[in-house]
């Protein structure tokens, strides 16, 4: 698979984890996050509930040291994620009259981890635009938007990457719901 982005331009690649597929170890430092990729994910792929890509070394068939890895789902945007209207009114401001629905769709990234020796590193910024060139060079579809429910202490990074909070009330909460417009990378 692979393509979209400068990880390209390394000797790492980006995979899809088959159902059964496993990996060996993986530390990021978030024991939530450890524990999804070494146990839950083969689940969430079975269930067909989100589907997870790895990033490591071509010849690691075995998955055992991965750099770093992120899962998505289908997800929207809809009137009843904004806390009122006039918020949703200004977020459809970007459409056309005609094309103003009651939600839009998006991929949401539903986990995304680097691992602790790779932070910092940009591999986070290769992957968040790895998956937004995923989604508009070859957008099966119709997906507008990517959108995460960032923890707090990640939510630089996104702000960082384009990523924009959907409404003020969850300002304080543990995680954030951020969005990314994808007809924005038509402006690159
Ligand atoms: C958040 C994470 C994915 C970022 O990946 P990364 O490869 O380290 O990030 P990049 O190198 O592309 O970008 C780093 C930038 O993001 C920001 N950033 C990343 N983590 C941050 C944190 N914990 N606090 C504040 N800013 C942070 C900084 O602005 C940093 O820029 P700087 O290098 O100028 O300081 C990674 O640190 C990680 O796996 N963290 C633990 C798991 C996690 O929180 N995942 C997000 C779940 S929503």
């Amino acid at each position: 698979m692979q393509q979209p982005s400068d990880i390209a331009s390394t000797s790492l690649i980006v995979v899809k984890l088959d159902v059964p597929d496993t990996v060996k170890s993986f530390d990021c430092g978030d024991e939530d996050l450890n524990d999804f990729i070494l146990h839950e994910s083969p689940l969430y792929r079975k269930e067909k509930l989100a589907v997870t890509y790895v990033l490591k070394e071509a010849d690691d068939i075995a998955n055992e040291h991965i750099t770093a890895f992120f899962s998505l789902s289908n997800d929207r945007i809809s009137i009843s994620d904004f806390d009122n209207k006039t918020k949703y009114n200004r977020f459809s401001r970007r459409f056309n009259n005609h094309k103003r629905l009651k939600s839009y769709p998006a991929a949401k990234i539903g986990r995304l981890a680097v691992h602790v020796s790779a932070k910092g590193m940009n591999v986070g910024s290769m992957l968040l635009d790895f998956i937004k060139r995923y989604f508009t060079a070859d957008n099966k579809t119709g997906c507008r938007f990517i959108t995460v429910d960032a923890y707090s202490a990640a939510i630089p990074f996104y702000l960082r990457n384009g990523f924009v909070p959907l409404n003020d009330d969850d300002i304080d909460e543990p995680t954030r719901l951020l969005y990314f417009d994808l007809n924005d990378l038509d402006e690159d």
